[in-house]
């Protein structure tokens, strides 16, 4: 798929496009009020454990996207992260459904290392200015280049990025460690964690690394990277090598269907649960 209009965006067109449209426009707001508060003192409250953060920040961001998209689009659902935090179910019906998570490396951001974004079809990285999209059948973009997955096959070659999750109790750390651990004796070049899911599967949909996996992700965290991983030519599946569950709180995604399913092979499982039965 090729970039079409003067500034070389992403094609237009299609039944989404309004709402494509809005998602860019209340992301590249939303990154000016991440950035701005990114230097300013942070009121930090705990979710899940002591390493599961959010700040007033994330609340803030989420009450604006979330009151622009319902103004406008007043029929549609939405599924967000700390709305969830609060006790909002999720569920995913045959309804359009919009699905936000208002800063992904709230952990990054409190610390002020400069790994964060927003998300909804759209994951700007607002530190470093890169606006990531993809639209089915139209392709992944990152600031109006074309974004392309690595082909890599072989494990033994690979750089793959994972993240810890929000679990600290021994049982769960064993397992994390241990996967890595299995990955490395494989031979993978590398297995890094920069603190960002999101962002992560950023790298994987341009080629700068070969695979993700995770246990402990949540639906607002996979679902806008999915269809841009996608869209640049990857495979997003479940750990057990079945089709993705957004739900389920596991992924594996990789360049080629290969590399995913040699790494699902790899892992042990973490159960976390699923995010439509909290
Ligand atoms: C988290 C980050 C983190 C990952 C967690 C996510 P949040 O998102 O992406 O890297 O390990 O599983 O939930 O809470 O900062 O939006």
């Amino acid at each position: 798929m090729k970039a079409s209009g003067e500034d070389g965006e992403a094609p237009a067109g299609g039944p989404w496009e309004e709402c494509f449209e809005a998602a860019v426009q209340l992301a590249l707001r939303a990154g000016q009020i991440i950035r701005k508060a990114l230097s300013e003192e942070k009121c930090v409250s705990t979710k899940t454990s002591a390493a599961d953060l959010v700040t007033e920040t994330d609340h803030v961001v989420e009450a604006l996207i979330l009151q622009e998209l319902q103004t406008r689009f007043p029929s549609h659902r939405f599924i967000a992260e700390e709305a969830a935090a609060a006790g909002a179910k999720c569920v995913l019906t045959p309804s359009p459904t919009w699905i936000v998570d208002p800063i992904d490396g709230t952990c990054n951001f409190v610390h002020r290392f400069p790994t964060v974004a927003l998300e909804f079809g759209v994951i700007y990285h607002c530190t470093e200015e890169r606006l990531y999209t993809g639209r089915r059948g139209q392709g992944a973009f990152c600031n109006g280049q074309q974004l392309r997955v690595s082909g890599e096959t072989d494990l033994s070659k690979a750089l793959v990025l994972t993240e810890i999750g929000p679990r600290r109790d021994p049982a769960t750390l064993k397992l994390f460690l241990s996967n890595m651990e299995r990955l490395l004796h494989a031979g993978a070049h590398g297995v890094r964690v920069i603190g960002s899911s999101t962002l992560a599967l950023c790298h994987l949909a341009a080629g700068t690394a070969d695979a993700y996996y995770q246990f402990g992700l949540h639906c607002w965290d996979l679902a806008a990277a999915t269809v841009i991983i996608r869209e640049a030519g990857g495979v997003v599946m479940d750990t057990s090598g079945g089709p993705l569950d957004l739900m389920s709180c596991r992924v594996v995604a990789a360049g080629t269907r290969e590399m995913a399913v040699l790494i699902a092979q790899a892992l042990q499982t973490i159960n976390y649960g699923r995010d439509d039965e909290r």
